[in-house]
């Protein structure tokens, strides 16, 4: 099987680059919505009649998969409606352990879900919120983040790979050296778990936050890891149903996790749905994964470096995961993003949730165009975006 005959979006002609922003998604994850839309859709964790017992069991052995996926017991595994719930999330379960006179470091890659949960926490609890820097080509500047973690750091939150830039930092390395200092770590994997395995507890933090759409999982669905130790004591985003042992008129007594951080309804389609992105993920193998994105990473790169009036941001392919910002000069990244539409080639033009990047680096317009790949793309549609791109250029009447 052709690897994009597992999606059923994309016809021929149609060439995705947007994986980045979310996934395609696969047949099985589709059809897992269906089976349980049609065959079992009751409530999960409340009725004891067949339907309900059989999504309740679905739902829990989804949350088995996803955490055999990063090498997590399922305790350690909340779910959430997209990665940054589950950063506001950790914030929240780790604001009652910071205080004045701490530091909350964050480096000025991250994504806005990774940003304003820790400067609004720093703020509320008087913290200092302090952001460390990158180098102009795009990678930590270790020297810099060594400077700013100090004593006092509180708190690490750190992406994986930069959803502009693909730097992927050396988080490990940097994760102990926050331990080090007594700093609680949290890592954003919404862009790394899609391309590589995560052995969660090897990254030496305390935290990491996923988007479950990124991985080929439903729309609605994220999830976050978390040390059961922390996990036990943290303070939900929600309270209500589901999440509680008892309620008086006194007072109420939570769960244990993860039922005590997901009051309400879940999205159970799409949790079971994302149990099936799990299983699919693993069909097809990180070593296949990786081995088909490097080389698309290094075509896509040498190509766009080819294309005269071409601008890319961040380090060579070698050093970056599976997509590339750039910017074709004269012509606003919105334009372009658009004729390409036009043309059948789908990627994202903005700011793409990470302001600050694009203030740090001055990248014009503070907005770049963004090509993100996925196992299934192939060399024609990086061929098809050279093409497009060549045509933008005439369209706007640089050649
Ligand atoms: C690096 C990074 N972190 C966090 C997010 C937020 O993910 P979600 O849309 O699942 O909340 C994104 C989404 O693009 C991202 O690229």
């Amino acid at each position: 099987m052709r690897f994009k005959e597992h999606f059923p979006a994309i016809e021929d002609g149609l060439v995705y680059l947007d994986s980045g922003a979310t996934s395609l998604k696969p047949k099985p994850v589709i059809d897992a919505l269906t089976r349980y839309y049609y065959g079992f859709p009751a409530n999960v964790h409340r009725g004891a009649y067949p339907w309900a017992d059989r999504a309740t069991r679905e739902y829990e052995s989804a949350r088995e998969k996803v955490a055999n996926l990063i090498h997590a017991r399922p305790e350690e595994v909340v779910f959430t409606k997209n990665a940054t719930e589950a950063l506001n999330l950790a914030a929240s379960i780790l604001a009652n352990r910071i205080g004045k006179g701490d530091r909350v470091l964050v480096s000025v890659m991250e994504h806005h879900a990774n940003f304003l949960p820790w400067m609004r926490l720093a703020r509320e609890r008087g913290a200092e919120f302090v952001v460390f820097n990158i180098t102009p080509e795009g990678y930590v500047d270790l020297k810099d983040f060594e400077r700013k973690l100090t004593g006092n750091t509180k708190i690490l939150a750190l992406t994986m790979t930069s959803n502009v830039l693909g730097t992927v930092p050396p988080f490990k390395e940097m994760a102990k050296m926050a331990k080090d200092m007594g700093a609680f770590v949290v890592l954003d994997g919404a862009q790394y778990l899609p391309h590589h395995r995560v052995r969660v507890r090897s990254t030496g933090a305390d935290f990491i936050a996923f988007s479950g759409h990124k991985v080929f999982g439903p729309m609605g669905t994220g999830f976050l890891w978390g040390r059961e130790e922390i996990l036990r004591e943290g303070r939900p985003l929600l309270v209500g149903g589901s999440m509680i042992r008892d309620v008086s008129v006194d007072g109420y007594e939570m769960e244990d996790t993860p039922q005590r951080y997901e009051a309400g309804t879940p999205n159970v389609a799409g949790v079971i749905g994302l149990g099936a992105a799990a299983d699919f993920i693993t069909s097809i193998g990180y070593e296949e994964i990786e081995r088909r994105e490097k080389e698309l990473t290094s075509k896509l790169y040498h190509t766009l470096r080819g294309i005269e009036g071409v601008e890319i941001y961040g380090p060579p392919p070698e050093d970056r995961g599976a997509l590339i910002s750039f910017n074709l000069k004269g012509v606003h990244p919105h334009d372009v993003a658009w004729y390409l539409g036009e043309l059948g080639i789908m990627l994202r033009s903005g700011g793409h949730c990470a302001h600050p990047l694009h203030k740090f680096l001055k990248i014009p317009y503070n907005q770049s165009v963004r090509a993100s790949l996925s196992f299934f793309n192939d060399e024609e549609d990086i061929e098809r975006l050279a093409e497009g791109i060549e045509r933008v250029k005439k369209a706007f009447r640089l050649t």
